[in-house]
């Protein structure tokens, strides 16, 4: 139910903080010691090769996950739009492990890419908002996300959850090779979960910036850098989706390849610069748009702000920035909806779950 709010997507926000927590208890024992099943341990330390497969807002989680998996447990992987994957399958590896990502567990398109995996006789992880959908039983494993039902149409806190389970796989997967972190997975995410609070307190100086930048515009890009990129991808998605403004999510430094010539006077781009070891390259491109007339929204961390940045996100590991600059995003795109007078929880031409390919 929702209760007093106006939406479920506003909800849905909000319980994130919860949502972490909740993960943090699920995945760990009696101990506080981050705990997942053995099957899957041995299952993901086996492969030599991950395929991420997944559409939508679960696609952006999955490229998220794939900096986990790479930067933390050294395994390589690949992350496809399982549409595309399914008519286009790359060259497998020798011993590949397929994970799905599917909020519904119900996606046809990602169904039909796992049918084809199991004729292949490939082994397959669901990461999953619900235990019991197609996904999750026809896979060899499943991994929850312990989210809570999601009803908006736009993913919020599932987009979350999957990251935060990913961090999780990775982590896990990195212990079971003997590789030594310098971090508790756990305690980062209950810091995540304050910091996101800290962020949904501030409601009023987002909806103002929505205001600002959006309320009559028909563009907007989002740029970053690194993972930053990929936040951005899912930022320009939930407010395309719900306000039906145009968007899109740029990496830094292919504006000058092309999309920088879509900049004018008055067009609004949201750049995200929480990544310190690109924090001068997406300074520079924040610079060229801002020369040609862009009215720029930086959003920074404590460690990479400067003066004139909107948005100062609560510092977080490194690693695990998306699940806060994400936030302000999700609220953006929220207010934007709001103030453009669309149905925020049913957007036009849109279901929760896609179940045609
Ligand atoms: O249930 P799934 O996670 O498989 O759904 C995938 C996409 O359809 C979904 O994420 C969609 O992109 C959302 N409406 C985005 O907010």
């Amino acid at each position: 139910e929702k209760g007093t709010y106006p939406h479920y997507m506003l909800k849905e926000i909000d319980e994130q903080p919860f949502v972490i927590r909740n993960i943090i208890k699920q995945y760990q024992d009696a101990n506080g010691q981050l705990k997942l099943d053995q099957n899957i341990r041995s299952a993901v330390k086996e492969a030599d090769r991950i395929y991420i497969v997944a559409c939508g807002t679960s696609y952006h989680a999955g490229l998220v996950g794939k900096q986990f998996l790479e930067g933390i447990a050294s395994v390589p992987v690949e992350v496809h739009i399982a549409s595309e994957f399914v008519y286009n399958m790359p060259l497998l590896s020798q011993k590949p492990l397929f994970v799905f990502i599917s909020q519904s567990g119900e996606t046809a398109d990602s169904r039909a890419v796992l049918v084809e995996v199991k004729r292949l006789g490939h082994k397959a992880l669901t990461i999953t908002n619900v235990p019991g959908s197609t996904l999750s039983r026809e896979a060899d494993h499943t991994l929850n996300l312990y989210a809570g039902p999601e009803i908006a149409v736009a993913s919020t806190k599932a987009y979350t959850a999957q990251i935060a389970v990913l961090a999780i796989l990775a982590v896990d997967t990195a212990r079971a090779k003997g590789i030594t972190l310098d971090f508790d997975p756990l305690q980062e995410l209950a810091i995540v979960a304050n910091a996101m609070e800290a962020l949904t307190d501030q409601k009023e100086n987002i909806e103002r910036i929505a205001r600002e930048y959006l309320s009559v515009t028909r563009n907007c890009f989002f740029i970053g850098r690194a993972v930053d990129f990929y936040v951005g991808m899912e930022g320009a998605l939930k407010l395309k989706e719900i306000s039906y403004i145009q968007a899109e999510g740029f990496a830094g430094g292919e504006l000058k390849h092309g999309t920088i010539a879509l900049i004018e006077d008055g067009t609004p781009v949201i750049a995200l610069a929480t990544q310190s070891h690109v924090n001068l390259s997406i300074r520079g491109n924040v610079k060229e748009v801002a020369a040609r007339g862009a009215d720029v929204c930086v959003i920074s961390t404590e460690v990479t702000k400067e003066e004139g940045d909107r948005i100062v996100l609560p510092e977080v590991h490194e690693y695990l920035t998306p699940l806060v600059s994400v936030v302000p995003l999700q609220l953006l795109a929220y207010y934007a909806a709001l103030h453009r007078d669309c149905d925020v929880d049913k957007p036009r031409n849109l279901a929760k779950s896609v179940t045609v390919e």
